[in-house]
Parts: C-alpha cells; structure tokens; sequence
C-alpha cells in the first residue's frame, strides 16, 4: 500500500484553508492522500476552490475568534495548521486577537487538549515580539503564546510569497508595465528573499506527512536568490524586455499613503506592509530552511512567467 494510502485515516485541518497559502496546503494533503478539512469564516467559498481537484476537502465554517466554533473543526484532527491572516486591522480583528493571544493560542491550546499530534503556526520572517510595529510584534507574541499553548508545535516563517495570484509580484508586474516612474519604499536598499508560495505549501504539508529530516520545528522559508527592492525591480523589467526609472519615496509617505488606503474596501497598499519593508526579509543563517527539507525553491524568473501566463 503506498503512502497516499495509508494517509486516508488521517485527518488534518486547515484554518485559513481557502486563503492564498492555505488552499494551496490543502490541496498537497488532499494528494497526499489526507482526509481534508478547510476552515474558515466561509465555508461556502471552498467548493468553488477546490471543484477543479480530484479530491474535495470537507468545508468546515468556524471562526478562530470564537472558541466555541473551532471544537467540530478540531475533532479528530492529527494534525492542524494555522494559516489564518490578517492585514487590516477592522473592529475586533486587531492584530494582538488574531496573531497573539485570543486566536491563535486558543486555537494551539484547543488542538493540544484536542490530542492533536502536529501544530503547524504560519508566521513569517522578521517576527518579533518586542518590535514597534503593531503587525510584527504580533505576529512574534504569536508565536510565543502558540509555543506555550502547544509545546512542539512547528514555527513556520515564509518570506514573502510570490505566485500567480499573489498580492506582491503581479502587482509589481503590472504597475511596472503601466508607470512611466516607479516609487520604491525608502531608498530601495530592503533586501528580499521571496518564496514561491508552492514551495511553502510543498514544505509543510511534507512536515505533516513527516518529512522532516533534522526533526526541527522552527524554519524560515525564502527563496534562491535575494534581491535588494530595487535590484528585484530591475529584474522584473529586464524580464518583461522593458525599462523601469525609479523614485525614492521616503517610508512616512508610505505610511501616511497606505493609512488612506487602508479606508478603502481591497486596500492597495496597508501600514504593516509599509513596516514590513522597512526591514530586510531574508531567512536567518542556522535556521532550517526548504533546503533542509530537500525541496529545491523555485527562481524567481519562473514564478514571474507563471504570471505572464496568468495575464
Ligand atoms: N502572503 C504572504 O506573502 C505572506 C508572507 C509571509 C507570511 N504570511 C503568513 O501566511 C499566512 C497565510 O497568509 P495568506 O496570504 O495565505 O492569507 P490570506 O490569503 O489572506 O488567507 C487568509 C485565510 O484566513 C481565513 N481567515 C481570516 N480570518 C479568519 C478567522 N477569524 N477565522 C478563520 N479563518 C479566518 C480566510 O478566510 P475567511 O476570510 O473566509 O475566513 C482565508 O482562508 C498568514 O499567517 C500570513 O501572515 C503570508
């Protein structure tokens, strides 16, 4: 009997399953040969997703805010992987409730009393909990309460992710086709280790299905090559045979800029993304990465073909 096989038994459940990187998991465990659950506030989102799939995932609609609708997602599980995000604060949904305590502990803390194996947390690199930053010091209390909450659990970092219906290169694809001048935060200097989103999802449904050959449990995804802002932006011109003129715009525009945007119903641009960029998003030396899980990241170049096609 081959692995997919013998995966069948085992359930695992996606919170944040219909997002960005998190319907990509779900799909590498439903190939796997896991049985599948996408959780999310919208359960009616996830046929639509996954109807092109040979296998469907089960829909499961909870709230990671509301403890009492995670327990019927929860039951059972092997395994759970927290791919929830949050990128403009609105009401309850603060950054501290969904990144830190209120959210993603409760979920870490239910999946241990659950009897669950294997927590996955999805964070990202930079984290840190003692930063200025709303979004970054969240994300890194975050990930000290899920460590508490669930002894073991598995820390993973990406750095951005790139793919074909990303928020970060295709939207740097098409404005650099429709601006005569390019803005670039601060000087352009922020170096950049981007990470095709596939990799990531390879990767970590590959931890559930254990591989992991080192038995770490923190990692810090990122791409094969780093780029400085500009040198990225460069590239992706040379890439598209065009020319792009760059213009520094200081970080307290930005910021005053994505402020306004943020009042917008799809906000262009937000603040965390502003802080973000203030700080070299490149994996850490000594911190397993993709490479320590045998998987080859995937260049740039191709990801941005990926999205020509996509055009
Ligand atoms: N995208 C990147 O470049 C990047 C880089 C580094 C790290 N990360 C991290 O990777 C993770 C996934 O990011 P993503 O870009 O894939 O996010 P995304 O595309 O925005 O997806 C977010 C998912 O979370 C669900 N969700 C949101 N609030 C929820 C709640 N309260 N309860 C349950 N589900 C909820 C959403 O579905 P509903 O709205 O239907 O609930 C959706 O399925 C996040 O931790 C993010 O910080 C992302």
């Amino acid at each position: 009997m081959d692995s997919a096989n013998l995966n069948t038994k085992r359930i695992v459940t996606v919170f944040g399953g219909t997002g960005f990187l998190g319907r990509r998991i779900v799909k590498r465990l439903l190939e796997g040969g896991f049985t599948v659950r996408a959780a999310s506030r919208h359960s009616a989102r996830v046929s639509p997703i996954f109807s092109s799939t040979g296998r469907m995932p089960e829909a499961v609609e909870a709230d990671i805010l509301d403890a009492s609708s995670i327990g019927s997602a929860i039951a059972g599980s092997e395994a759970i992987v927290n791919a929830v995000s949050l990128y403009v604060e609105q009401g309850v949904q603060t950054f501290e409730r969904v990144h830190h305590v209120k959210a993603a502990a409760d979920l870490a803390a239910a999946a241990r009393d659950g009897k669950v194996d294997q927590f996955i947390h999805i964070s990202g690199i930079g984290s840190d909990p003692k930063s200025d930053s709303n979004y970054i010091g969240a994300r890194g209390r975050g990930e000290v309460a899920v460590e508490s909450a669930f002894p073991g659990a598995f820390i993973v970092r990406p750095a951005v992710m790139t793919g074909p219906d990303d928020a970060f290169l295709t939207t740097i694809v098409r404005l650099i086709r429709l601006l005569p001048i390019y803005p670039v935060f601060g000087d352009g200097g922020t170096r950049l280790q981007s990470v095709y989103v596939e990799d990531v999802a390879k990767a970590v449904s590959g931890l559930i299905d254990g591989r992991n050959p080192k038995g770490s449990s923190i990692f810090e995804f990122g791409g094969p090559r780093i780029y400085t802002y500009k040198e990225l932006l460069w590239e992706i011109a040379r890439q598209l045979h065009t020319n792009v003129k760059l213009m520094p715009v200081p970080f307290a525009v930005w910021k005053a800029l994505a402020g306004v945007a943020e009042l917008l119903p799809a906000a262009p641009i937000t603040r965390n993304q502003v802080d973000l960029m203030r700080h070299d998003n490149v994996a850490a030396i000594g911190v397993p990465g993709l490479k320590e899980l045998d998987i080859e990241p995937r260049d740039i170049d191709e990801v941005i073909r990926l999205i020509e096609q996509r055009a």
